[in-house]
């Protein structure tokens, strides 16, 4: 469970929040924009940037009826190029921005170090952005998943980031469970296998991840060591979000060091020219210094890892599968064999379906059963066990085949097709 921080007029900061996040935490932060008086500019910079990517008619509308209601105004295809826009718009606002908000709500906490870009996260209805994969996919090239696009599981330290830092997580927009961030909290001190991309390795069971409600203002803080990432958007609302990383004290780089962290004590003043120094002055800095050059001239290709072959606890006889119940307690989702699993809906009941997401092929096997659905553990969308379709209707259904509880064990024919795969 995130633990819930209330400012109010006569709330009293919290010295050791940092702290705790860094323990593990994590926290929602609400209010705080009232109270400090910072969410004005935040959303005011965030029009500009609007106005500028895609004109005076949506910046109009975005600010008067909702950032949610973008993908009404905005075609697919203009997406990357608003979201460069309020990019270039933001980036100014970053110091002053995270100064004040970082001493009225953490007033204790050392010096503040950022990093120099914030991250700006426009989320359309999948539906609509999936036509658009390519265009998308190459944006995420230049600025990371996550921004346009739906970021599986990583952990930022994956990706390099400081082992002592924190995001703050700001809904511009409205955030809802369905297309907001996934924190994968269970996971916290998991010892999981990466991929080079950064994303959590084939094989990987996650547990079920915290997800999060959020009214414009709100902001989500938690661990750069988090399991973390984000639902693939499946509610008709586009969810804006600013996000920023930070340190308090020096970042520390227990890997390859080129992030870029500022000074905060140092912007805005006339040795801002020197912000980046003391960041860089580090021997982590010094020690990765032939990477970054070979990185720079050569960039060296991306392996694929795999955690663990998949797993696949079905045993055949006479063209059926059989799956010891005990193997399967409600709720848990196991795999029988490469093309199917099977999913404990309750004690009587379970059901056969394929295995792989129709999204981006996340294995159920390492997912779970929420509310009755079939969820996948890549970015938590639940497919309905009665009719294999998730809310995303252009995804396909995934299809199920005939299985029983048939004493101590769970009998699958995997040639009796009970709901087909199929595109809407
Ligand atoms: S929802 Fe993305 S891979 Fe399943
Ligand atoms: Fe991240």
């Amino acid at each position: 469970m995130a633990t819930e921080i209330q400012f109010g007029d006569d709330t009293q900061a919290n010295n050791n929040l940092v702290e705790r996040a860094l323990n593990g935490e994590v926290f929602v932060i609400r209010g705080a924009h009232d109270r400090f008086k910072l969410f004005d500019t935040l959303i005011s910079t965030s029009v500009d940037g609007i106005r500028k990517g895609a004109g005076d008619e949506v910046a109009r509308r975005a600010e008067t009826e909702g950032f949610q209601h973008i993908h009404d105004w905005v075609a697919p295809a203009d997406i990357p190029a608003l979201t460069d826009a309020v990019y270039e718009a933001i980036k100014p606002l970053a110091p002053a921005f995270l100064k004040q908000f970082v001493k009225e709500a953490f007033p204790t906490a050392e010096t503040l170090y950022y990093e120099e870009t914030p991250n700006v996260r426009f989320h359309i209805p999948y539906d609509l952005a999936r036509a658009q994969k390519d265009s998308f996919k190459s944006f995420s090239k230049n600025y990371g998943e996550g921004k346009i696009t739906a970021h599986g599981p990583h952990r930022d330290s994956w990706l390099d980031c400081p082992s002592n830092g924190v995001n703050l997580w700001f809904a511009v927009g409205p955030v809802r469970k369905g297309n907001g961030l996934t924190v994968y909290q269970s996971d916290y001190n998991g010892d999981f296998v990466y991929k080079e991309s950064g994303d959590i390795a084939e094989g990987e069971k996650l547990q079920r991840p915290m997800t999060f409600d959020l009214a414009p203002g709100d902001c989500v803080m938690f661990h750069t060591d988090q399991v973390h990432g984000s639902e693939l958007n499946r509610i008709n609302e586009t969810r804006f979000v600013i996000s920023f990383r930070m340190s308090f004290g020096k970042p520390v780089f227990p890997n390859r060091h080129f992030h870029k962290y500022v000074n905060a004590d140092m912007m805005e003043t006339p040795l801002e020219f020197l912000a980046r120094l003391p960041a860089m002055m580090q021997p982590s800095f010094v020690r990765t210094l032939p990477w970054r050059l070979r990185e720079r001239l050569s960039p060296s290709p991306k392996k694929e890892v795999i955690a663990a072959p998949p797993e696949e606890i079905g045993v055949e006889r006479d063209g059926k599968l059989y799956v010891p119940i005990k193997a399967a307690p409600v709720g848990a989702i196991r795999g029988v064999n490469p093309a199917l699993c099977v999913a404990r809906l309750s004690d009587n009941e379970a059901i056969a379906v394929t295995r792989r997401c129709p999204h981006s092929g996340g294995d159920f096997a390492n997912g779970w059963v929420h509310k009755g659905a079939i969820t996948c553990p890549w970015h938590n969308l639940p497919f309905d066990a009665e009719t294999g379709r998730s809310p995303c209707k252009t995804l396909a259904q995934i299809r199920r085949v005939k299985c029983e509880i048939i004493g101590d064990e769970i009998v699958i024919d995997p040639t009796a097709i009970e709901v087909a795969s199929q595109t809407s």
